[in-house]
């Protein structure tokens, strides 16, 4: 049927309608709120490049993840600024460590929030590197076993699901297998599989304080101009393992994010990383634009372009939007 007969605009004459016939829907189900966890008490200390967003004592952090649970959020990503950082990355599992203390904590407040945590050497190594260096380059099989002994003293800690974003191969398999070993074969992986070196993780690193201290991360990183290798990359972890498979970043590459929803079975999340976050807010903080109508368009076209679920730090001011 063609104009005049068919008339699209029929169907976008009132809310209601348009409501019918809305193919991608959004809801507070699908966001995942990332939380920066750092020693001492009652430390709040703002991050200027991301508005709203803290480095949080765990006393903090705890109050941060109730108010998501209460907004109906079902999930928390934690990453640890330590105290001391060393070559090997030692707090990133040692028993007490930022992330494993602030897991426990969020599991005693809200026990039916599950808590994610990201694993990766970057943020506790003294060079700022995803892995170990032996020299200048990245030694990738050495690094294997200490992601995976990262992620059983999270899983140890109570967290519901770890995921790697280190990018080191084989790293999946490493931390089912260990995991398994101990008991945490329940535990899920959610793999960072198509993670790209992108320019767009800037505001995260200061928040963090995990940029590399030498060279860049190409060398493990995906090629922003790749798209066949990152069906290659979710494949391998597949493969191995892995119940989640992640696109990072989000808004540059959602046809990363379709493909792989065509590609694979398996739920998919993109991470709507630091960077996007905070162009929209320096936008919206000039009034260039509307900050809530742009949070919500990105969003909604993650979702479109096949993720099941989005990492954001939009999730708490879109769970207000969105209600539950
Ligand atoms: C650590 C890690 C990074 C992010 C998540 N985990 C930084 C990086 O790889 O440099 C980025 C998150 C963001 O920008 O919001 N490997
Ligand atoms: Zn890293």
């Amino acid at each position: 049927m063609l104009f005049p007969d068919y008339r699209p605009r029929r169907m976008r004459r009132s809310e209601a309608l348009r409501k019918m016939v809305r193919e991608t829907n959004l809801t507070v189900n699908d966001l995942i709120l990332p939380l920066f966890a750092i020693g001492g008490k009652n430390i709040k200390n703002k991050i200027p490049s991301m508005p709203g967003h803290h480095q949080l004592s765990i006393d903090h952090l705890a109050d941060q993840a109730r108010q998501a649970f209460a907004k109906g959020i079902p999930a928390v990503i934690l990453f640890g600024i330590p105290d001391r950082k060393d070559p090997l990355g030692t707090n990133a599992y040692a028993k007490n460590g930022i992330v494993q203390q602030a897991v426990r904590a969020v599991k005693e407040a809200v026990p039916d929030l599950a808590v994610i945590t990201d694993v990766c050497l970057c943020q506790y190594t003294d060079h700022g590197h995803c892995g170990m260096v032996d020299g200048k380059h990245i030694d990738n099989d050495a690094t294997l076993d200490l992601l995976a002994r990262t992620a059983l003293s999270h899983a140890r800690a109570g967290a519901d699901m770890v995921a790697p974003s280190d990018m080191m191969d084989g790293r999946v398999a490493e931390i089912r297998n260990l995991l398994d070993e101990n008991d945490y074969s329940h535990i899920p992986v959610m793999s960072y599989a198509a993670k790209y070196c992108s320019a767009y993780y800037g505001p995260f690193r200061a928040a963090a304080d995990s940029a590399p201290q030498f060279g860049d991360r190409r060398t493990y990183q995906m090629d922003p101009a790749n798209a066949v290798e990152a069906i290659r990359e979710a494949t391998l972890d597949i493969e191995e393992g892995a119940d989640i498979i992640m696109v990072k970043p989000a808004l540059a590459y959602l046809d990363i994010i379709y493909r792989l929803r065509e590609e694979t079975d398996l739920p998919l999340a993109a991470y709507n990383v630091s960077g996007e976050f905070s162009m929209i807010k320096a936008a919206a903080q000039m009034d260039w634009l509307d900050g809530q109508k742009v949070m919500l368009e990105t969003l909604t076209a993650i979702k479109r372009a096949g993720a099941d679920m989005i990492l954001t730090y939009f999730a708490l001011e879109a769970a207000e939007t969105l209600g539950n």
